[in-house]
């Protein structure tokens, strides 16, 4: 989508970090934004700092988990301004732990945001930007864990593989109607994502995580280094405008992607057929 002013984007997770970020730079871009999320109060906040904006756009709260919750959002999307043409799906939580440790509750928590947050979104939006013929674009967010796994990932990077998987798809599937489709795949962002169990609903409570405030604060600390959120912003703009397949945020990530691939390359010597 080379020209993006006065389309409209839908983004989730949109209070905080990644998705603020992007619902920043869209709006710079005279994009309309829907800024949603689960976290309402938050929302409020993130979304007052577009009051004086020239742009237009509004706040919806949104469980990306729950599908009725999207058909009501984006019914009123429709209603305020008309077709939508951007979806940036980024809306996401991490919890980690070794894999013989996870709950249910675990599992369920994270895949229902990271992945099936993802799944009922392109499901709501992928036919109505079809059906206006207008063109588009969908930005899924992944991670570079949606790359590589290693210990203590298994449930968040499960969530980011799959996404990835379905961007890589979806891509092929949506290209004839003109919508393109990327996978941002951030490094170290510095976000709010370290205490993203804030967030995380009583029914799906059950862990064996026990909280270790050292820890939170060290991590904290790290995420403190990470690339500014608006930078991310930047880079997907350009990757809408580019339709560029993956975003990817850290040059110097590349190294553990293509020992990755090696590992598997060397597997296939000695296959049979
Ligand atoms: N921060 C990083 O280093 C990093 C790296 C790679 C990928 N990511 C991904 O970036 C995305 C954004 O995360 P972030 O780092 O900005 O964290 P963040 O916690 O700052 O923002 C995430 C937002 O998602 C919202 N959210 C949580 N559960 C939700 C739900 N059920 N429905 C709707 N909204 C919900 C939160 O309220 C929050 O506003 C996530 O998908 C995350 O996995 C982050």
């Amino acid at each position: 989508m080379e020209r993006v002013e006065g389309k409209v984007a839908f983004v989730t997770g949109a209070a905080s970090g990644i998705g603020l970020g992007i619902a920043r730079i869209l709006v710079g871009a005279g994009i309309k934004v829907v800024l949603t999320d689960v976290e309402e109060s938050a929302l409020t906040h993130a979304h007052a700092e577009f009051t004086d904006s020239n742009v237009e756009t509004m706040a919806l709260p949104l469980d990306v988990r729950d599908r009725a919750a999207w058909v009501e959002a984006a019914d009123a999307a429709e209603s305020r301004f008309g077709n939508v043409h951007i979806l940036c799906n980024n809306a996401g939580v991490a919890s980690g732990g070794p894999v013989d440790q996870l709950t249910y509750d675990d599992w369920d928590w994270v895949l229902g945001v990271n992945l099936h947050g993802v799944i009922n979104g392109i499901t709501t939006f992928a036919s109505r930007i079809k059906r206006h013929g207008e063109g588009g674009h969908i930005v899924n967010t992944s991670s570079i864990l949606g790359h590589r796994a290693g210990a203590n990932q298994a449930i968040y990077s499960a969530s980011k593989y799959a996404v990835l998987a379905i961007s890589e798809a979806a891509r092929e599937d949506l290209a004839q109607y003109d919508i393109g489709v990327s996978a941002l795949c951030p490094g170290l962002i510095d976000t709010n994502i370290i205490t993203s169990a804030r967030n995380r609903p009583e029914g799906l409570g059950s862990t064996n995580r026990v909280r270790d405030e050292a820890m939170v604060e060290q991590a904290k600390a790290r995420f403190a280094q990470g690339l500014d959120p608006d930078r991310v912003g930047e880079m997907v703009l350009d990757g809408i405008r580019r339709n560029k397949a993956y975003i990817f945020t850290h040059t110097g990530l590349k190294r553990p992607i293509e020992e990755r691939f090696k590992r598997i390359l060397e597997c296939f010597d000695g296959s049979e057929a």
